[in-house]
């Protein structure tokens, strides 16, 4: 088939803020722990941070990371993570039903974030906790007078603030698996007065509200809708939080994972916009996609879930998913939905970053590589920056079983003014068709192609793994540019980032 794009240059999009390629750290399995920490490995360096991980990272362009959970922070007291590391305590952690031996905390996490030159975004506990706690955490962290937390900070070796910016007002607080979870109504007086307390000590705080832990929620829409109703003015984001399991669909409809998260993002902004509307408000609630990826979630509730009760491991093997070519993909045009809508979406974070379904693997003691869903991420980060164009596509439709006929080719434009470069993703949901496409890019001023890779896997099943970590890379692929009209063939089921000049 045919599939044509055009981009108006007049129209932006939106900026394309540089929080869009976040992840989550959470203290979950082997993330942390033998993940991006591991005092022993041969390559860990005066911190016990692993290096060939933070390599990775650099490579994989993260630049904010969202810490401590997930549902680990609903029942997490961060003052168990500071001090001497002897004195700190051992817990039961109860979301993922193992030991915290808090040998990593809050002070371990910034000096990785500096290392790592990546923004540290906090969780604060509204599962079992509240106001005051949150407070004393906004001060450990940011205070610069000399208060009880603050000094702590210092005594602990750390004399300058870190001057956090964004902060999540709990996880995921309308889903039932969480510590402390609450109704609508009890988490938007929560968060409302956290919130109010919090921009006390410093109003230009970014809060995050908690929005859906999925779409199929049965409090999505009434539980965003109470919680800006209560809270329009005391935060900045409600979150969502994305999850597409392979495995519960056809893969026609997998490969359309953009599309799915195409609605849930516009169903949530036209819920915000609803209530601020009704407040005469001339302020837009921005998004958060803390939490996004592929997750095999059927397989880990039906196989792996059973916690054996009286089992409490340290750092286990968690869901540890190994993701396919055909996962690449999905991720590639969920990104690409991500970028479409970057007038709202001003951070999204993949979940998560090391070993818990997450772009980076690593042995204990041993190899670190990367999985087929780094490389999507990896070339986003890198080349889709600046602005973001809505890329208008004349394309054949494609069916899927979930969503009926969607488009069979899906795109992304970005400009980026000040290096002038920019990005065309392109994902081919077809899995028996390719597409003839033509691109024009003129008004953009794009003159040049000046890499074009793509993902087009003979075998939408394989994975890397440790011995073999290069089986599915991105490839260069044919792309020719005349007079700003790029032409190429995207292959069956595939994803294409051009990188323009
Ligand atoms: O990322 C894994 C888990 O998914 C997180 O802990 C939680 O927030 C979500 O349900």
């Amino acid at each position: 088939s045919h599939a044509r794009i055009s981009v108006d240059a007049d129209r932006p999009i939106g900026s394309i803020d540089r929080r869009m390629y976040g992840v989550l750290v959470e203290h979950l399995g082997r993330c942390v722990y033998t993940g991006i920490f591991e005092p022993d490995h041969p390559t860990a360096d005066a911190d016990g941070f692993r290096r060939d991980v933070m390599e990775l990272v650099k490579e994989l362009g993260v630049t904010i990371a969202r810490y401590p959970g997930g549902n680990f922070v609903s029942n997490y007291r961060w003052e168990d993570g500071v001090g001497p590391v002897a004195e700190r305590p051992s817990r039961l952690e109860l979301a993922w039903h193992s030991i915290e031996t808090n040998a990593f905390g809050l002070d371990e996490f910034m000096t990785w974030c500096a290392k790592a030159d990546v923004e540290p975004m906090m969780a604060i506990n509204l599962g079992t906790r509240g106001e005051e706690d949150a407070i004393n955490i906004l001060e450990y962290t940011n205070g610069v007078c000399s208060t009880e937390y603050a000094d702590k900070r210092r005594a602990n070796g750390h004399e300058d603030a870190y001057n956090v910016r964004m902060w999540c007002l709990g996880n995921e607080m309308d889903g039932p698996w969480q510590v402390g979870h609450k109704n609508a109504e009890d988490y938007a007086y929560l968060a409302g007065s956290t919130a109010r307390a919090m921009k006390m000590i410093d109003q230009d705080l970014e809060l995050v509200a908690c929005g859906s832990s999925a779409w199929e929620m049965p409090t999505f829409g009434d539980w965003e809708r109470t919680v800006l109703e209560l809270n329009y003015d005391e935060v900045d984001f409600i979150s969502m939080h994305r999850y597409v399991d392979p495995d519960t669909q056809d893969r026609a409809s997998f490969l359309a994972a953009g599309y799915d998260m195409d609605r849930f993002i516009e169903g949530i902004i036209a819920t915000a916009d609803a209530v601020g509307a009704k407040k005469r408000s001339t302020k837009k609630i921005q998004i958060s996609v803390d939490e996004w990826n592929v997750w095999r979630l059927s397989k880990w509730n039906s196989i792996e879930h059973g916690f054996d009760p009286a089992d409490w491991p340290v750092a286990p093997k968690r869901i540890e998913d190994v993701y396919t070519a055909a996962d690449a993909l999905a991720l590639g045009g969920m990104l690409i939905s991500l970028l479409r809508h970057a007038d709202r979406v001003k951070t999204a974070c993949i979940a998560q970053l090391v070993n818990v379904i997450a772009p980076i693997m690593t042995e204990k003691g041993g190899r670190a590589w990367r999985q087929t869903t780094f490389h999507p991420f990896a070339i986003g980060s890198r080349i889709a920056r600046g602005t973001a164009y809505d890329a208008v596509v004349e394309t054949a439709s494609t069916p899927t079983e979930r969503y009926g006929d969607v488009d069979q080719v899906d795109a992304v434009v970005t400009w980026d003014k000040e290096t002038g470069t920019g990005s065309l993703l392109a994902l081919n949901r077809s899995l028996t068709d390719s597409a003839d496409l033509t691109a024009a890019l003129a008004s953009l001023g794009v003159s040049r192609v000046i890499e074009a890779q793509i993902l087009a896997p003979a075998d939408l099943d394989a994975v890397n793994t440790a011995d073999e970590p290069d089986a599915v890379v991105p490839v260069s692929h044919p792309v020719a540019i005349a007079d700003g009209v790029l032409t190429t063939t995207l292959p069956p089921a595939s994803w294409l980032a051009v990188e323009l000049g």
